[in-house]
């Protein structure tokens, strides 16, 4: 029996819920029924309701977590993904599961016409995706579910596979979306950025021109209370720019929106240390990598820090500067190893300052800027916190030696995800429970943190660190 089914399964005649003198299930137990509950069979469901298909970013994280139940369905949840990549090197933001109904999901694969309308770029003709993307953590998960289980990864030749696929994708990001010409990738659409209706987006996003209300139908209002989604003005205009990328075929470097992020960049260099110890796992030089991932850092911090603020700021290129909105994607560059010692110290000041105040008046780092006019606790990315960044801001306060802040935020987020039933997010300050519960990557982070010794190796950054030399 694996752990997962020993974690999950109840004897017959058991009903745990019933039985009033036996002890709550654990933390541990119950994110295991949350990532059974959400397995597809092939891969997991951010959450059966709202989000009933495979996204690319939530894949990833939950393959971190997964990899402590079963390494075997961590690898398979990536290669599912990984084999939905289109010829041009993209992953696609979300791939569609044939058996769910078409109007469970708005976008869905009748909006994309992937196989059509992306045809020029290799999209694949047997599986319907979105034709955007998503941050670039796979590299990274697939790293760290070689390391659940390195036997059993090559006896299935799991990173001999895989390799190729992230080489091809970090090819794509940075040869197709160095739309500002200064070495850095660019979203084109705030789903890209994985962080939807950040108050980041608002100055670019005001230049387009919402699709009519009346053309498209929300599905996602079906599930969310409408006051912690996005709005409708928001909506049509993420409909617009999507449909007139799949008007232009999906090609690149022609939409009105295009923003550098410094949360998908450092996401993207992170994942290049993980290539670079993949290479050096296969037997290849890791150095092309880590020198690249050391560029990326260098055109990070020239073009997107921003010392007033003490953080980095997203960049208009269209506009040609920056965004001056506080995003908690400013803050995670704190993962990158080769961030410069006085920016970290920096960046932890800012983290633990009025702005984001952790550890003091906020139980998780909000997504949005406690003191901006446009804060709100409670709507989607204008300000809830989220367990993903949460988890990343704590692998980088451990990275940079900041152990009492880290063991403490890790503590914040083990309680507040079980507390919430695994939300979706939270409101900062109460920890109440927004969005949908039963979420994967809240149940999956949770259990990655369960599953780190606090005071060891934090399972493989450090030493990404250490050997990304080649
Ligand atoms: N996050 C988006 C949604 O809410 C799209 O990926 O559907």
């Amino acid at each position: 029996m694996d752990r997962i089914a020993q974690l999950t399964t109840r004897p017959p005649g058991r009903e745990i819920a019933y039985d009033p003198a036996a002890a709550p299930p654990s933390l541990q137990v119950r994110a295991a029924q949350v990532l059974e509950g959400n397995w597809t069979g092939r891969s997991t469901v951010p959450s059966r309701g709202l989000y009933p298909h495979q996204w690319s970013w939530d894949s990833a994280f939950i393959a971190i977590g997964l990899r402590h139940l079963s390494p075997l369905r961590a690898q398979t949840e990536l290669e599912t993904l990984l084999a939905a990549q289109w010829g041009d090197g993209r992953i696609p933001h979300i791939v569609f599961n044939p058996s769910v109904p078409l109007d469970a999901y708005f976008p869905s694969p009748d909006f994309w016409r992937s196989s059509a309308a992306g045809r020029a770029a290799g999209a694949p003709r047997t599986v319907q995706t979105s034709g955007i993307v998503q941050p670039p953590v796979h590299a990274l998960a697939v790293w760290l579910v070689h390391l659940a289980d390195p036997g059993l990864s090559r006896a299935r030749g799991f990173l001999r596979r895989a390799y190729p696929r992230l080489a091809a994708w970090h090819r794509y990001l940075v040869a197709r979306r160095d739309l500002g010409g200064g070495g850095l990738v660019s979203v084109v659409h705030p789903w890209e950025q994985g962080m939807d209706n950040s108050p980041c987006w608002d100055r670019p996003l005001s230049r387009v021109t919402p699709a009519p209300a009346r053309s498209f139908r929300r599905a996602d209002l079906d599930h969310g209370a409408p006051e912690d989604r996005p709005t409708d003005l928001d909506y049509g205009r993420y409909v617009r720019l999507a449909a007139d990328y799949r008007d232009g075929g999906y090609a690149d470097g022609q939409g009105e929106f295009a923003v550098e992020d410094p949360a998908f960049n450092a996401l993207l260099i992170a994942s290049e240390h993980a290539l670079a110890r993949i290479a050096g796992e296969l037997g290849a030089s890791g150095r092309e990598r880590a020198a690249r991932a050391e560029r990326l850092t260098a055109a990070l911090v020239e073009r997107l820090w921003d010392p007033a603020a003490g953080m980095f700021l997203c960049r208009d290129v269209r506009a040609g500067e920056p965004i001056p909105e506080r995003g908690v994607s400013g803050l995670i560059p704190l993962l990158l190893p080769g961030l410069p010692r006085d920016l970290a110290a920096t960046l932890v000041r800012t983290v633990c300052g009025p702005h984001f105040g952790l550890g003091g008046t906020t139980r998780l780092v909000p997504s949005y800027d406690l003191l901006g006019e446009a804060f709100d606790a409670h709507r989607y990315w204008r300000g809830p916190a989220w367990f993903n960044t949460n988890w990343l801001l704590e692998r980088g306060l451990r990275l940079h030696g900041e152990r009492g802040r880290a063991d403490a935020l890790r503590k914040g987020i083990l309680h507040t995800a079980g507390a919430s039933g695994f939300a979706e997010y939270v409101d900062p300050y109460t920890a109440q429970a927004c969005g949908t519960t039963g979420f994967g990557w809240t149940a999956a982070l949770a259990l990655d943190l369960l599953h780190d010794r606090p005071s060891g190796d934090r399972n493989g950054l450090t030493a990404i660190k250490g050997g990304d030399r080649g």
